[in-house]
């Protein structure tokens, strides 16, 4: 790190012992005092880390009576020659722990109070963290991750830079970009009764980059969503947003190969590259998951044939209303008591299936089932052939809907994955899922929705099925994969008036609906359009995952907790009376 101010010379952590006898000043908060025989040793920290000052009050007694009032915390500046430490004070754990400063001067710059918490103790509850954020920061990891979220992005604009790409920022208040959840609205005081609303992504401003002229895109963009959190969602996050004119799939996924090993390099991980491709189809089918965690087997396997056939007709119902029945063969848990078996049935339900059904090979050779009594000796070898199962392997079917029997399946492999310690950790698994269905059942709505968003473009190849056979169509849409989580996705778009029109009345739209929503975009379309494409990486998730934090929150400055609240200044909160009248709205009361 460079010299820096007129109050501080040095960063603490940038000291050696090449800087010995040398005067410096440095300014930090005090992180820990110790009193050894009447000498005081302070541990003064900043953004770097820590180095040792000492005061003898036969030295310097001037200096010692401040250092008897310091308390953690307080914010200090001293200045000093650096020397060397006695031998036998080392500390092996500090960076600068073979070097100190007896001050000649030192000035309280401020004081602390008691902390709400203990810095170092890491048994505080994240609500206190989050309510206290700007000392969870000074507790260093969040400091830590926070840095490194900096050089990664240093690192993204450097390198799209370099293949000409150009960051455009995009407005904040707009009419709504669809991108499946809820907008958050924002009333505009100017037009009584109108709204903006914040952006789920930059979208279609990015695709009206292209009609424009951009042809390369890029902005660390803020995106908004108002929908149900977990761990590695909030409601404002940071997209690496992209679009490219002139391009393909293909040329997107190299770009972004390129990218990704950028990124992960600055975290210290190499990637090799090309990156592995996978379809969806294949990645359902296999793992039960869009976003498979392929860093372990544990595939499932069809058995519909062997069960249509059955006279088990909790199953040969099913795949003849054109259901599947899959299966897993969980290797070693034979020995699992009829608890665990009821356990795992329980979890089964939980993720939506309608039961659970089963063969255990025992470890003496004999094989147990609930649903033995429905299957042949040839439909039972058939079973085992597919699972390759052995003693100790007990194999698990589910019978459903294709989507129920993924998710329990797939969750399934998950679960055990992670409880027979299958996943190996240290692997960085990167992984491109590719032809993604255009459509999407919504059993809520009762219609099909886009599965990515409007804009995607069908496969030329199913372009006759976006109205006669919807579940079948295509997209040219991908999605990117690190250790079975999403953190981007993207696709190429349509680029003409008439596949746009044609894409929003499969989804349903009626043409007066298009015209008010998404006139100004058709329209656009038709002034010569380049065919284009584009990605949006989650920044949050990608820093979150490379730092081993267990939830977005800690890669974020100021996150908002799972309540989609900011404890720290209690946003969201009521407003005034006079703002609302300006707004014209009235509140309606929460029935209790
Ligand atoms: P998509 O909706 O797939 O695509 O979002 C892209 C990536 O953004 C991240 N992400 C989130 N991160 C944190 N909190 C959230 N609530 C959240 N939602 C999404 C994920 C995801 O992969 N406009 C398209 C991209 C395109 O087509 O170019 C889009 O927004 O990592
Ligand atoms: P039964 O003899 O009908 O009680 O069913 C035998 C086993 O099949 C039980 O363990 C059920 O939980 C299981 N089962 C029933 N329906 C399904 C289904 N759709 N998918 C998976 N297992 C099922």
């Amino acid at each position: 790190m460079s010299e820096l101010t007129t109050m501080k010379t040095h960063w603490a952590a940038s000291l050696s012992e090449e800087d010995i006898s040398k005067e410096i000043q440095l300014s930090g908060w005090v992180s820990i005092v110790r009193d050894l025989g009447g000498i005081k040793f302070v541990e003064l920290r900043d953004r770097s880390g820590i180095f040792q000052v000492v005061s003898d009050p036969n030295i310097n007694p001037e200096v010692h009576s401040v250092f008897q009032k310091l308390r953690s915390e307080d914010v200090i500046t001293v200045k000093g020659v650096v020397s060397k430490r006695p031998e036998d004070t080392y500390n092996e754990t500090l960076k600068t722990g073979t070097i100190e400063m007896y001050p000649v001067s030192v000035e309280v710059l401020s004081k602390a109070d008691v902390l709400p918490f203990q810095l170092d103790d890491e048994t505080v509850s994240e609500d206190l963290r989050l309510k206290y954020r700007y000392l969870d920061i000074r507790r260093g990891k969040i400091l830590n991750n926070l840095s490194l979220r900096h050089k990664i992005t240093k690192t993204i604009r450097d390198y799209l830079d370099s293949i000409d790409f150009m960051e455009v920022e995009t407005p904040i208040l707009i009419k709504t970009t669809p991108e499946g959840a809820r907008d958050y609205l924002v009333p505009s005081r100017v037009h009584p009764n109108k709204f903006y609303a914040l952006p789920q992504s930059p979208q279609i401003f990015k695709q009206l980059l292209m009609v424009g002229g951009v042809e390369r895109y890029f902005q660390i963009a803020r995106c908004f969503r108002d929908e149900d959190l977990r761990a590695d969602r909030q409601p404002e996050f940071t997209q690496v947003d992209i679009e490219m004119s002139f391009v393909k799939q293909d040329d997107v996924l190299s770009m972004m190969e390129g990218l990704i090993k950028n990124i992960f390099k600055t975290a210290g991980v190499e990637v090799q590259t090309p990156i592995k491709r996978i379809k969806y189809k294949e990645a359902m089918d296999r793992f039960g998951s869009d976003k498979p965690d392929t860093r372990f087997g544990l595939e499932l396997f069809d058995v519909s044939d062997i069960m249509e056939k059955s006279s088990f007709v909790a199953f040969s119902d099913v795949i003849k209303n054109g259901g599947t029945a899959r299966a897993i063969k969980i290797p070693g848990i034979a020995g699992y008591s009829r608890k665990d078996m009821d356990d795992i049935r329980n979890m089964a339900i939980s993720f939506g299936a309608k039961g659970l059904a089963w063969v255990t090979y025992c470890e003496d050779g004999s094989v147990k089932s609930p649903i033995l009594k429905y299957l042949t000796e040839a439909e039972m070898a058939e079973i085992q052939k597919r699972a390759e199962a052995q003693k100790g392997d007990i194999v698990f079917f589910v019978a459903d809907k294709a989507s129920v029997v993924f998710n329990v399946l797939g969750r399934f492999r998950l679960y055990f994955g992670k409880k027979l310690n299958m996943i190996d950790e240290s692997k960085h698994d990167l992984l491109w899922v590719t032809d993604f269905p255009m459509f999407e059942y919504s059993e809520e709505e009762g219609r099909y929705m886009a599965m990515h968003h409007p804009f995607t473009s069908p496969n030329p190849e199913d372009v006759d099925k976006l109205e006669s056979d919807k579940g079948n169509c295509r997209a040219l849409a991908y999605d990117i994969i690190y250790n079975g989580n999403e953190i981007g996705g993207g696709s190429v778009r349509i680029h003409t008036p008439e596949m746009q029109e044609k894409v929003f009345h499969a989804l349903g739209l009626k043409e007066e609906e298009i015209q008010a929503k998404f006139g100004f975009m058709i329209n656009a379309f038709r002034y010569g359009t380049p065919p284009h494409a584009g990605i949006a990486l989650g920044l949050d998730r990608v820093v979150a995952l490379l730092t081993n934090s267990e939830s977005i929150r800690d890669v974020i400055a100021f996150p908002k907790n799972s309540q989609a609240k900011c404890l720290m200044t209690d946003a969201p909160a009521e407003a005034d009376e006079s703002q609302l009248q300006e707004l014209r709205l009235k509140l309606v009361p929460v029935k209790k």
